[in-house]
């Protein structure tokens, strides 16, 4: 098998976690006897500074011509005064919707080593596994009309949907439920926006077409609150592009860290790989920051792009042991150290790729 790879580390963190990251997984997929042709451009606030503009065509063209994107993060303080359509993201935004996946899965999984990890208690987080389907493609992020007007001081964004958009990323959520625990919780506002009604009947309608899966539906701001209460009650969570957002970034705190979580974009021409997080701006430069999500979204390209399941749950297998030998980088250390070994970003995926390897070769 062979796989032509884009990497677009981007700002801040980007590159450093996905250097550890497309290390592992090159070294992963050559040991099966698997090729990976890797190619990096630039997007982001390196491609501004660069290129006068977040999403150079030069990218966005081996974008379209590769198997996969692998995207590390973009966005930096320097860029905050610009408006949306000039800013680092803007880049993002505009490959997501070239490459067209509607469908951004961020799987949730509780290690059940980092359950110490978590500010909620471990009986609460340990045996939590949740795959959101956020939809990536509409909603506020898209909408129109969208202005800001400094002359009469008004602003306003549009939250719209299409029966159309809402169908298709149900079916991929319903699909996936299937192959899990069988249920799935639709999060929505239907209490106060039409969106969310046209949303929910939308779910309903489908649902008619997978009998075998249970579905709910809460409203996001009780779902923001159960989450943290009972994450084990949920199996697939569906919901539209801003709520997957911030519920996803919540689940870090499930997690145990925002750095642990990875995302896969299916559905288009091109799928898109991402760790959920940014570019960390805070931590940048200094080592801190945790590969593994970043590391566990190599894992989602092997097994999504490449159809290499033995290969993607080797890695995850990695990171399991490397979190059971006690290894932490410092988020989910947490200032705790004690019984811990902390590494810095280049000695965690060091680690990972140790441990894969002698797993692989003792297979
Ligand atoms: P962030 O995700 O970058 O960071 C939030 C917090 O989590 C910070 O304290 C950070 O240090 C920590 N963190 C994040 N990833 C980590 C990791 N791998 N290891 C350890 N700690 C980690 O969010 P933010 O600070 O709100 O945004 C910073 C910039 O990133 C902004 O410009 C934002 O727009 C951008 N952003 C980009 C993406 C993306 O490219 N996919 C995603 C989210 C935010
Ligand atoms: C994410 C990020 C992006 C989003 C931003 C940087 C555009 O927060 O991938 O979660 O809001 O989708
Ligand atoms: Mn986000």
């Amino acid at each position: 098998m062979r796989l032509k790879i884009l990497v677009t580390a981007g700002d801040g963190i980007g590159p450093e976690v996905t250097n550890e990251a497309v290390t592992v997984l090159k070294e992963v997929a050559n040991l099966g006897g698997h090729t990976i042709d890797l190619n990096a451009k630039r997007i982001g606030g390196v491609a501004i500074v660069h290129d006068g503009t977040p999403l150079p065509a030069y990218t966005l063209a081996a974008a379209l011509d590769s198997d996969a994107v692998f995207l590390g993060a973009v966005g930096g303080n320097e860029f905050n005064s610009l408006p949306p359509d000039k800013r680092p993201e803007a880049g993002l935004l505009q490959i997501r919707a070239a490459l067209g996946g509607f469908a951004n899965l961020r799987p949730a999984f509780a290690f059940k080593e980092l359950a110490v990890n978590s500010p909620l208690r471990p009986e609460i987080v340990e045996g939590a596994d949740i795959l959101f389907v956020r939809e990536l493609l509409g909603g506020l992020y898209f909408g129109k009309p969208r202005e800001w007007n400094r002359k009469t001081g008004e602003a306003w964004n549009t939250m719209r949907y299409t029966r159309d958009e809402v169908v298709r990323v149900t079916r991929i959520a319903f699909q996936l439920a299937q192959k899990r625990r069988k249920k799935l919780t639709s999060v929505d506002k239907a209490n106060v926006l039409e969106v969310s009604q046209l949303w929910r009947a939308t779910v309903n309608e489908v649902a008619a077409e997978f009998p075998d899966v249970t579905v709910e539906h809460q409203y996001v701001d009780a779902m923001s609150m159960h989450l943290m209460n009972q994450p084990r009650n949920y199996d697939v969570v569906l919901t539209e592009n801003l709520f997957g957002d911030i519920l996803s970034d919540e689940s870090a705190v499930i997690t145990g860290s925002l750095g642990m979580l990875p995302s896969a974009t299916i559905g288009g021409k091109v799928n898109l790989y991402e760790p959920v997080h940014g570019s960390a701006p805070d931590i940048a430069g200094k080592g801190l920051a945790n590969p593994l999500g970043a590391i566990l979204t190599g894992a989602l390209i092997l097994r999504h792009s490449g159809g290499l399941e033995a290969e993607a749950a080797a890695i995850e297998a990695g990171v399991r042991k490397v979190l059971e030998q006690g290894f932490r980088t410092p988020d989910l250390a947490r200032g705790n150290a004690a019984g811990f070994t902390v590494l810095s970003t280049k000695e965690m995926g060091a680690k990972v790729r140790e441990t894969v390897k002698s797993q692989l070769v003792n297979a």
